[in-house]
């Protein structure tokens, strides 16, 4: 009887050993586990590099704009992917643009060290063509608003004939070889020195230069059109 009495004693302690080993090895295992936060920790000090380049697209625009394009317009000589809404090359004149239907947004970029220029309306060869063109002056950009008065030019300053100069912002920049040169304009200025520009096709004339001497004749031209 009494040597039962000790056996049902020693099931009990073998059973309550058993219980708390499990329960050790159980708790042994959950704080192995435990570091694991360790890695959504390095994860999140990692993520921060994704909104850390979102502040590099400029900002500046929307206030004026309202272009519908990925990136804000910034006229800083450097066409970001996304700041345009359209392109189209012309082996080394390329002419970038967006719209809304109040204004027009242009980046030129041309693989020259001269000037760049874009001509809407032109009659004749550059007969009566409303020209907007850009070079830099000791690195800094200066964009003109132009008009032809005869078939070769000559294109002086709308100011110069009576005219606004309508270009509203601009920048520009010369870089690996190219010239860039961002404008922005009214699709309509109302100045008889401009010619209204519409929503869809309009043809250009295009063209640039081998120097920043705004006079001097280009080295390439040529004509196309732009989609607004
Ligand atoms: C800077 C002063 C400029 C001078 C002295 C000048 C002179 C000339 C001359 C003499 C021609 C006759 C054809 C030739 O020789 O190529 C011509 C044609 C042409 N120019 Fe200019 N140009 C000037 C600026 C511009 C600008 C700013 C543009 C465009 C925005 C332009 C666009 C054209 C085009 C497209 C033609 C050819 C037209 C055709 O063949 O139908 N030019 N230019």
């Amino acid at each position: 009887m009494s040597f039962k009495l000790i056996d049902n004693k020693s099931t009990f302690s073998l059973i309550t050993g058993l219980v708390s080993l499990i329960l050790m090895l159980l708790f042994i295992s959950f704080s192995c586990q435990s570091p694991q936060p360790v890695a959504p920790v390095t994860q999140s000090t990692t993520q921060p590099a994704v909104p850390a380049t979102q502040p590099t697209p400029p900002v500046s625009q929307p206030a004026t704009g309202g272009t519908v394009s990925t990136v804000s317009w910034t006229p800083d000589g450097i066409i970001t992917q996304g700041e345009y809404q359209k392109s189209k090359s012309y082996g080394d004149y390329e002419i970038n643009w967006s719209s809304d239907n109040t204004f027009m947004y242009i980046g030129m970029k041309a693989k020259t060290a001269g000037w760049v220029a874009v001509g809407f309306g032109a009659e004749l060869l550059m007969k009566n063509a409303d020209i907007v063109e850009g070079y830099l002056s000791d690195g800094k950009a200066v964009v003109a608003d132009m008009f032809s008065t005869g078939e070769f030019g000559p294109h002086p300053p709308d100011v110069q004939q009576g005219g606004t100069n309508d270009i509203l912002d601009y920048g520009g920049k010369r870089e690996n070889g190219a010239t860039v040169i961002e404008f922005k304009r009214k699709l309509d200025t109302g100045d008889k020195f401009d010619k209204p520009l519409v929503k869809g096709v309009n043809k250009i004339i295009w063209s640039f230069g081998a120097d920043d001497q705004p006079t001097n004749k280009h080295v390439t031209r040529g004509s196309g059109e732009i989609d607004l």
